[in-house]
C-alpha cells in the first residue's frame, strides 16, 4: 500500500490500467472502426511511434507504484502485436499486479492461446455480437462467421482460461440476437455481458435511439429466464451481474449510457503510442512517450502521472446528453483501447 494513496478530484483512486498495444484490427466493426472510415488507405500508427515492450513494462511498473493493481491488454486487436505473450509474461511477473486480462475479438486465439496461458494470463474477454452468420459477418465488416469465434472460445476454455463474452447491443442492428446469445452461453456456463452502444470516437453514428438500455435488455431476458442480481465483485467493477436461477451461469450488463459508473471509475488508459488518458471519452492525453524518449527518470515520470491523476475530474458518462456527445471531439475506441 502507498502511504498516501493517489486520488483524483472526485476521490477516486487509480487502480486499473488499460494498455492498448496496437491501433490496428483485423475486424471493421460498424460501431467501432466502420469500413468507410478505416479503409485500405487508412494511416495506422507507424511502429516507430508505438511504445516498445520495454517502454510499456516500465510505464506499467510506475502505474503499479502509484496504486494500479489490475492490468488489461487491449487494442485495436491486441493479438496482432507480435510476441504479445512475451509482454504478457513480463507483466504477469510484475510485483503488485493482482489481475491481468486481455480483450480480443478472438480470431487469432488458436495460434496464441497456449503461449498466453504459459505466460501466466488466465482471463480473456472475447467479443461476439450475434450468432446469425449473415448479421455477424456484416457487423464485423469482414464476413467472419460466428462459428469461427465460437470455436476459438471453446479452444480458450479448453486451454484453461476464464472466458467472458462481450456483446455490443445496438438497436436496429442486433437486438434480435439477445436471447439466442443468452441461451447459447447460459448452456455453456460462460458469462455473457451485454454492452450498451456508446458514443465512442466521432464516426460511429451514435444516437440515443440506437441504445438498448439495460432495463430493456433485462426485461427481455426475464421474459424467458429467472435472474437474481449479484453483488459487485469489487469497487469499480464495470458490469452489473446476474445469475440465472438454478444455475451457476451469469450474465452482465455494461451500462455506460443508462446507468453510468463514473463515480467509481478507477481506470487509467495508455494508448499504443504512449499517451496517458484519464477517460474513455477524453479529447487529449499526456504524452508519456515523449517524456520517456527524452530521458525522463522515474521520479519525473511518477510526478507527471501523479499531477494528471490529481487533477482528474472526468465523468463523461454521468454528463452525457445528445448535445455533449456531438460537441466533444473524442478519440477512437480502437486507438484508446475501450
Ligand atoms: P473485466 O475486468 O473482465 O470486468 O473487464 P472490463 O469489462 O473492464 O473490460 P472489457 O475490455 O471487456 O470492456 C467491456 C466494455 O466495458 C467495453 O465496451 C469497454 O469500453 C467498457 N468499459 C470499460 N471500462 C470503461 C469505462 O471506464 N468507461 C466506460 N464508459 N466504458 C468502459
Ligand atoms: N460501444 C460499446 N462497446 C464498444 N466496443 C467497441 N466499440 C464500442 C461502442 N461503440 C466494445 C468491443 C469490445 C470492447 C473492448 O469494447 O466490442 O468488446
Ligand atoms: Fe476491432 Fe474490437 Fe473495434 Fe471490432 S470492436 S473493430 S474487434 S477493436
Ligand atoms: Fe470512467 Fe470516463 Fe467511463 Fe466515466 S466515462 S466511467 S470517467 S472512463
Amino acid at each position: 500500500m502507498n502511504a498516501h494513496p493517489l486520488e483524483d478530484q472526485l476521490r477516486r483512486p487509480i487502480r486499473d490500467l488499460r494498455i492498448s498495444v496496437t491501433d490496428r484490427c483485423n475486424f471493421r466493426c460498424s460501431y467501432c472502426m466502420p469500413r468507410e472510415l478505416f479503409g485500405d488507405d487508412y494511416a495506422f500508427m507507424p511502429s516507430s511511434e508505438q511504445l516498445t515492450f520495454e517502454e510499456i513494462e516500465r510505464l506499467a511498473g510506475l502505474f503499479v507504484a502509484l496504486g494500479v493493481r489490475k492490468l488489461r491488454l487491449t487494442g485495436g486487436e491486441p493479438l496482432l502485436r507480435r510476441n504479445l505473450s512475451g509482454l504478457t509474461a513480463r507483466l504477469c511477473k510484475m510485483d503488485g499486479v493482482e489481475d491481468i486480462g486481455l480483450t480480443t475479438n478472438g480470431i487469432l486465439l488458436r495460434q496464441h492461446a497456449e503461449a498466453l496461458y504459459e505466460a501466466g494470463l488466465r482471463r480473456l474477454n472475447i467479443s461476439l455480437d450475434g450468432l446469425d452468420p449473415e448479421l455477424f459477418g456484416r457487423i464485423n465488416g469482414r464476413g467472419v462467421k460466428p462459428e469461427t469465434v465460437l470455436r476459438q472460445i471453446d479452444h480458450a476454455v479448453d486451454t484453461g482460461f476464464e472466458v467472458k463474452v462481450n456483446m455490443v447491443v445496438k438497436r436496429g442492428l442486433n437486438e434480435s440476437e439477445l436471447l439466442p446469445m443468452a441461451g447459447y452461453f447460459k448452456d455453456r456456463g460462460i458469462t455473457l455481458r451485454f454492452i450498451e452502444f456508446m458514443d465512442v470516437g466521432g464516426g460511429n453514428g451514435w444516437s440515443m435511439e440506437h441504445v438498448v438500455t439495460k432495463r430493456e435488455m433485462l426485461e427481455r431476458l426475464q421474459s424467458v429466464y429467472e435472474l437474481e442480481a449479484l453483488d459487485r465483485h469489487y469497487f469499480g467493477e464495470v458490469a452489473k451481474r446476474y445469475r440465472y436461477k438454478g444455475s451457476e451461469a451469469q450474465v452482465g450488463f455494461i451500462t455506460s449510457v443508462s446507468e453510468s459508473f463514473c463515480s467509481s471509475c478507477t481506470r487509467a488508459r495508455l494508448s499504443s503510442d504512449g499517451k496517458f488518458y484519464t477517460c474513455l471519452f477524453a479529447s487529449g492525453g499526456l504524452d508519456l512517450r515523449r517524456l520517456l524518449r527524452s530521458g525522463a527518470d522515474d521520479d519525473s515520470l511518477l510526478a507527471a502521472i501523479t499531477e494528471v491523476w490529481e487533477h482528474r475530474a472526468d465523468r463523461y458518462s454521468d454528463e452525457r446528453t445528445e448535445q455533449t456527445q456531438q460537441q466533444r471531439s473524442k478519440i477512437g475506441m480502437s486507438y484508446i483501447g475501450g
